[in-house]
């Protein structure tokens, strides 16, 4: 293995990329790609100055880029809220459904069951998808042997799309995301769509609280660690949600006794204006092919549906150059979302000498006819210059709430964080925190802690339902 690839994979700078053995044509194109998705320090303090600033204008006024969305939730569990609830979570690839059994004292029960969500569902029409959900709920609550029961069931409903809501469990979905795209939807009142399919199969149960993931998160983990101030999602998605001080959501116009409010942030959106984020080809190259252009750049820059699709683009990029693969490509690698996060994951853990989980990705997986050392080396470049991008975007979001609650002069406090890019993705949560450090000091550490939460979605919503069910 060169010197080179022997480095500590956790951090790459552009004076490494000199000592990369290539030709000089691949020398120089890793260069230019390494400035490209650099961010440096610098470039980090300005995207957390207008992240603040659009955070501000989101609490200001309706219809923001970063919609800053009032979710209706004001009180932090105490841990020991009981009985029993139905929580299921659409958003990613499956469906998931659960029956929660809070027991107080801060224990809790959880049967669940997944259900793949066929694709055709996510972009045919948003009644079947109800019907689906419905028939999904039924057959849980056959299989769990729940399915006679004389009062309605409270269902938390975590929908994690932007939805505007207007109560706790009524609003209007806003957009799609996530390559979701249902016909009769936006617009509409996904709670209320839910409901209908649930009187239609004559079942009793209620929607009692539609949830954004982050906001599960944020309460699942409240329910047994108070100090959690923030809800954050880094996975085939990103967004966050946090607890803000009522009198700052100037925005909101109704009478309301609590001091507090979680605000989902929707996070996605930031900079859909393209002031300050450093978009490049191939981020562009995405966007317009990506089922909503011009939206949702910042999710598309640091979650796991896009970043493998960025280091496709890249690749195929070298390989038209005739830089890599020996200027060929295969159908597969041709394909659009072929190359996946977790083919960026492997390639980015492959420490072996000749790099054999990478060339079996290329190779096997992507059907590349041969690879030579260098060009996995190469490719094993793109990965770590995606990834570290990301984490490094992702702190920028981490920071810009920190400074918008003045957290660094208070008492440590803990994000819970869910999403496959944080829990699989190589070196993500370093790269974080050391692109914190070098905004905040190397004594942020003790400030902020990121607690891997998995249970947003069911307890989350669980306890949500629990809340609104109970008049608190
Ligand atoms: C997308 C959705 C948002 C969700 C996030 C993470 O950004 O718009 O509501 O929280 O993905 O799943």
């Amino acid at each position: 293995m060169s010197a080179w690839l022997s480095r500590k994979v956790s951090s790459l700078n552009l004076q490494e990329l000199n000592e990369f053995d290539g030709s000089q044509e691949q020398k120089q194109a890793l260069k230019e790609l390494g400035k490209e998705f650099e961010i440096t320090t610098e470039k980090l303090r300005s995207i957390v100055k207008q992240f603040t600033f659009e955070m501000q204008k989101g609490l200001e006024r309706h219809g923001a880029k970063v919609a800053m969305i009032p979710s209706f939730v004001t009180g932090k569990p105490t841990g020991m809220e009981s009985g029993t609830y139905l929580a299921i979570d659409l958003g990613g690839t499956n469906l998931r459904v659960c029956k929660v059994d809070l027991l107080g004292n801060g224990k809790v029960e959880i049967q669940q069951q997944k259900y793949i969500v066929p694709e055709a569902m996510k972009t045919g029409e948003m009644r079947q998808l109800c019907d689906f959900i419905a028939d999904s709920v039924d057959m849980f609550l056959t299989e769990i042997d729940t399915d006679s029961y004389s009062e309605a069931l409270q269902l938390g409903f975590t929908f994690s799309f932007p939805v505007n809501l207007r109560t706790i469990n009524r609003g209007n979905l806003m957009q799609w995301t996530k390559g979701y795209c249902c016909t009769g939807a936006i617009g509409k009142d996904p709670g209320l769509m839910l409901q209908d399919s649930f009187r239609r199969k004559n079942m009793k149960v209620n929607v009692a609280a539609i949830v954004n993931d982050t906001v599960g998160t944020l309460m699942a983990h409240a329910y047994r660690d108070p100090t959690t101030f923030m809800g954050i999602i880094f996975g085939t998605g990103t967004n966050a949600a946090y607890f803000e001080k009522m009198d700052n959501i100037t925005k909101w116009e109704d009478d309301i006794t609590s001091e507090e409010m979680v605000v989902n942030m929707e996070w996605g959106a930031f900079d859909e204006e393209r002031r300050v984020l450093p978009m490049t080809i191939y981020d562009n190259r995405l966007d317009r092919e990506s089922i909503n252009p011009g939206t949702h750049i910042y999710e598309k820059m640091i979650s796991g549906m896009y970043l493998g699709e960025i280091v496709r683009n890249m690749t195929l990029g070298l390989v038209d150059r005739q830089l890599l693969f020996d200027g060929k490509s295969s159908p597969e690698m041709n394909k659009k979302w072929s190359f996946e996060t977790s083919h960026m994951s492997a390639i980015e853990i492959d420490t072996s000498s000749d790099l054999a989980d990478t060339q079996y990705v290329l190779e096997t997986v992507l059907g590349i006819p041969s690879t030579t050392l260098m060009d996995r080396e190469m490719v094993k470049t793109l990965c770590r210059l995606v990834g570290i991008r990301a984490a490094r975007l992702s702190a920028a979001g981490v920071a810009a709430v920190m400074t918008h609650c003045n957290l660094l002069p208070q008492d440590a406090c803990t994000a819970a964080v869910d999403g496959s890019v944080f829990e699989f993705y190589p070196h993500f949560s370093h790269n974080m925190m050391k692109a914190l450090k070098e905004l905040f000091g190397e004594e942020v550490e003790q400030k902020i802690k990121f607690s891997q939460s998995h249970d947003g979605s069911g307890l989350g919503a669980a306890v949500i339902a629990m809340q609104v069910s109970k008049g608190n």
